[in-house]
């Protein structure tokens, strides 16, 4: 009898099993995927085709793309540049099964149990394992965290056929720059991917249903990134709406309704990015008392247990947003709420980075957000082409905004556009889970030069202290 059972190795499960393994409970993570030898590959979506692999592409893309176009103007000339596409899938592969080979290392000096197979939970205690070959096995457990997390959502206007319409993972995996791509829904995985092969040299089209461009976004950074995107050369169609697909023996040709008009295009390949879904079907009996809503997460309260006590749901496959850190949080206060310790997870924390270039990040609230919810607010901002460090990296598009409540200057939000975005608002998260105000971080020192200095500044100027742009009054 074990005292927790993971079921799925991403990176909710994966760490689920470890924090609950080092807390001392007798720990087993059950993974479906399979390696050639049979046995379990740990990592999930995010090592095996999601974060690493699309961040290892977008990287080499980037070097490609400077290397051809943004290296002349610091006095770099490089003829005869080529680009080696096999190669540069092959450092990615290497890195994945690097990674991948990594969990599952961890997972042993970590004493937890690996186990290859589909599970079901049968009955709150039970769950039934099937291995590849289909032999079954019965598992007791105390404890049940299902981490199954998600997979790409197909639309009937686009089946994949995996060859030339294609899900984040196919478009993972393409063998030749295609020339002309498309790519359905202009969310993270389309700006990222259609990046990393607009780069490459395709000419993209992003297609997106939505009249606003990235509307989960602050409005000034949908703004001025969706004119950035427009000028590196993505093609973005909003308020379009794919109606039909046809493959064709060159092809796909795309039908989509703009301003109430048909729209055809054509394009060598198609990646369809419309968002994902819970991995929730099939899981668990249906006499459990766990309840699933309308777009298939499985229901847990804020401590992520669902309807039957001993049994939890983290990751993808529950409420929340669909990143790998927010997975790998709830994992963390799940063992550590069955070992019987305190914990919680500070949903209104949780970053949120889209890896293009420049890239976009955001923790907190924005603008539209509080002015929905009758929050006062103040801003501050600052243009990284007034940052000396920006400029001198070649780097000065965007900027950052810090926003903070009217009366208490307490942070609620910071928002950058721009060179590492990422990294700036970690520094504005940890200053905020310490409740800090923007007087704070406007006290803090900030080394010379960096971009970081942008974040200062933008602080500074929420109360009209900044120094090196004009204030407001
Ligand atoms: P998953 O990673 O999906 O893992 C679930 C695991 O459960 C899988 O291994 C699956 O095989 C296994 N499983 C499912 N059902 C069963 C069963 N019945 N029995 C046994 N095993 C089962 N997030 C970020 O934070 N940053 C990024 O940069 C980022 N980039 C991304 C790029 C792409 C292209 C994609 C597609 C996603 C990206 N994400 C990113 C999202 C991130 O990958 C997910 O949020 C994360 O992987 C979710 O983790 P999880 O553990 O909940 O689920
Ligand atoms: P998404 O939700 O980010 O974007 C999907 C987009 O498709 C939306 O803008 C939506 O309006 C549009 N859309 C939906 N149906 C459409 C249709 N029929 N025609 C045209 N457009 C349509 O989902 P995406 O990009 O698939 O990513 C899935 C998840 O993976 C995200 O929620 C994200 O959390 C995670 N992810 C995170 C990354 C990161 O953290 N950097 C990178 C990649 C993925």
């Amino acid at each position: 009898m074990y005292d927790v059972l993971v079921i799925g190795g991403g990176p909710a499960g994966y760490v689920a099993a470890i924090k609950a393994s080092q807390l001392g409970l007798k720990t087993a993570c059950v993974e479906k995927e399979v390696n050639d030898s049979g046995k379990a590959v740990y990592g999930g979506t995010c090592l095996n085709v999601g974060c690493i692999p699309s961040k290892s592409l977008l990287d080499s893309s980037h070097r490609y793309h400077d290397a051809k176009k943004h290296l002349e103007v610091h006095g770099i000339d490089i003829p005869n540049l080529n680009l080696n596409l096999k190669k540069m899938m092959d450092r990615k592969n290497k890195i994945v099964s690097q990674l991948t080979g990594g969990i599952t290392g961890l997972l042993t000096t970590n004493k937890v149990t690996p186990i290859e197979g589909m599970a079901k939970i049968i009955e709150p205690t039970k769950v039934l394992i099937t291995n590849a070959k289909g032999e079954e096995e019965i598992v007791e457990t105390k404890n049940v965290i299902i981490a199954t997390g998600s997979s790409p959502i197909e639309i009937p206007s686009a089946k994949f056929d995996n060859k030339l319409i294609v899900d984040s993972t196919g478009a993972l995996e393409f063998e030749e720059v295609p020339e002309k791509l498309g790519v359905i829904g202009g969310g993270v995985i389309g700006l990222e991917l259609g990046s990393v092969w607009s780069r490459l040299g395709s000419e993209v089209t992003v297609i997106e249903a939505m009249d606003d461009f990235l509307f989960m976004a602050d409005k000034d950074i949908s703004r001025d990134s969706l004119k950035e995107f427009k000028k590196q050369g993505l093609n973005i169609e909003l308020g379009s709406m794919l109606t039909a697909s046809k493959v064709t023996k060159k092809g796909v040709e795309v039908t989509f309704l703009k301003n109430d008009e048909d729209v055809s295009e054509s394009f060598d390949k198609l990646i369809v990015a419309v968002g994902r879904k819970p991995n929730s079907e099939g899981i668990f009996d249906e006499s459990l008392e766990i309840n699933i809503d309308q777009k298939g997460f499985i229901e847990v309260d804020e401590f992520c247990q669902t309807g039957v006590s001993n049994i939890w749901a983290i990751g993808d496959v529950v409420r929340g947003p669909m990143l790998a850190h927010k997975g790998s949080e709830e994992g963390v206060m799940v063992a550590e709420r069955i070992a019987g310790k305190f914990a919680e997870m500070n949903y209104a924390l949780v970053p949120s980075v889209i890896y293009t270039h420049p890239e976009i990040a955001w923790v907190g609230k924005n603008e539209s957000e509080l002015k929905e919810e009758g929050i006062d607010y103040k801003t501050g901002k600052f243009p990284f082409a007034a940052s000396g460090r920006a400029l001198a990296v070649d780097q000065a598009t965007g900027f950052v905004k810090v926003i903070s409540d009217k009366k208490t200057d307490t942070i609620l939000g910071v928002h950058v556009f721009g060179p590492s975005a990422a990294e700036i608002v970690q520094q504005a998260l940890i200053s905020m889970e310490f409740g800090a105000s923007s007087e704070d971080l406007g006290l803090t020192i900030f080394s010379h030069p960096t971009v970081s200095e942008a974040l200062h500044e933008a602080a500074l100027s929420v109360n009209n202290q900044a120094i090196h742009i004009g204030n407001k009054k």
